[in-house]
């Protein structure tokens, strides 16, 4: 395999540290633009990776994509709370739109590159509950984040139109696992929650369902992604469907608490079901979901654990 350049922007977040965790073993040259607005310097290799700490949204960032000419790039930084979302909407489509656009015109004329690989999700789908969903499925986004995701996929399918330009944007499913800093996913709210012996909070009914998946495969999915020789929209998931109940029951064992959850009121913009067929993507690669929803909250659990030890 030659040595290639590769840019990952939000390189230092709960994502982007892990597939540069993987290319880290490999001989590619690895870049990162980052703000470490969510981020952290001390998620990534400092010695192994060059950082460019800019927002993805400014002249800096365009000269920095024309100065290192990368082959690959991977496209991870974004606004990713969906309630800030709904709270500051100009907020959101500034980065998540505007950002995406000035990355993807910085790499508009680049000669070497090969492929542009853009993280979406699943909350492009919105309540859609023709499941299990495939990338045909009707997008019918419930939030502005999924709204703004769904533009930066429009704007790929554009740019691929008038200039042939190769990209892969990848839905990903619920992704799980140590998150760098304190956000309010499902996983980490519990494990905080059941650690303390306290009532772990579930939005409604606790019967609503998500598509689990672990970090680590959508690290591997992304790095697979690069080399995916048709540009277009793929699912990234496990295909498997699992009630908010459910992960609190797995989780408790696993923990070896038992604490009943406060029911609080079901949040506006949060969707119902959600279950996403993979089968095009693994079509297209060697890639497959190594992980179940039980193997992967082990792998949490302990990472969660030793990380506590560590910083105690
Ligand atoms: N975590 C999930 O469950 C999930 C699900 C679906 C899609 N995604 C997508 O995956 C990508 C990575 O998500 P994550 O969970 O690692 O989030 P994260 O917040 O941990 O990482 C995002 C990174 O982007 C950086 N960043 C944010 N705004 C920036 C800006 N304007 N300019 C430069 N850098 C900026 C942050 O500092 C951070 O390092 C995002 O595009 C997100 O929408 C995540």
């Amino acid at each position: 395999m030659s040595k290639n350049k590769i840019l990952i922007t939000g390189g230092c977040g709960f994502i982007g540290s892990r597939v540069i965790a993987r290319l880290a073993n490999t001989q590619h040259d690895l870049f990162i633009m980052d703000n470490l607005s969510t981020g952290k310097k001390e998620n990534v290799p400092l010695d192994r990776v060059e950082l460019c700490v800019c927002d993805i949204r400014s002249e800096e960032a365009y000269e920095y994509i024309q100065h290192i000419q990368p082959d690959y790039v991977i496209h991870l930084a974004a606004q990713i709370d969906v309630q800030i979302s709904i709270q500051q909407q100009q907020h959101d489509a500034d980065i998540n739109i505007m950002g995406t656009l000035n990355i993807i015109q910085s790499c508009l004329h680049l000669p070497a590159l090969r492929q542009f690989v853009f993280a979406s999700t699943a909350a492009v789908y919105g309540n859609n509950a023709d499941l299990p969903l495939t990338e045909q499925s009707t997008t019918i986004p419930t939030s502005p984040y999924g709204q703004s995701k769904l533009v930066g996929e429009q704007y790929l399918a554009l740019v691929t139109h008038l200039h042939g330009f190769p990209y892969a944007a990848l839905r990903f499913a619920n992704v799980y696992g140590t998150k760098s800093y304190a956000a309010g996913d499902v996983i980490t709210s519990f494990w905080t929650k059941l650690k303390q012996n306290e009532a772990p909070v579930i939005f409604g009914d606790g019967e609503q369902t998500r598509d689990f998946i672990y970090v680590e495969d959508i690290a591997c999915a992304l790095i697979e992604a690069m080399y995916v020789s048709e540009s277009g929209i793929y699912n990234i998931s496990t295909n498997e469907q699992t009630s908010i109940n459910d992960v609190l029951g797995i989780m408790g064992t696993l923990l070896q608490r038992n604490v009943l959850p406060q029911k609080l009121a079901e949040r506006v913009g949060d969707i119902r079901d959600s279950r996403l067929a993979n089968n095009k993507f693994v079509q297209h690669t060697s890639w497959t979901p190594a992980y179940t929803l039980q193997t992967g909250l082990y792998a949490t659990i302990q990472h969660k654990n030793n990380k506590v030890k560590v910083e105690n």
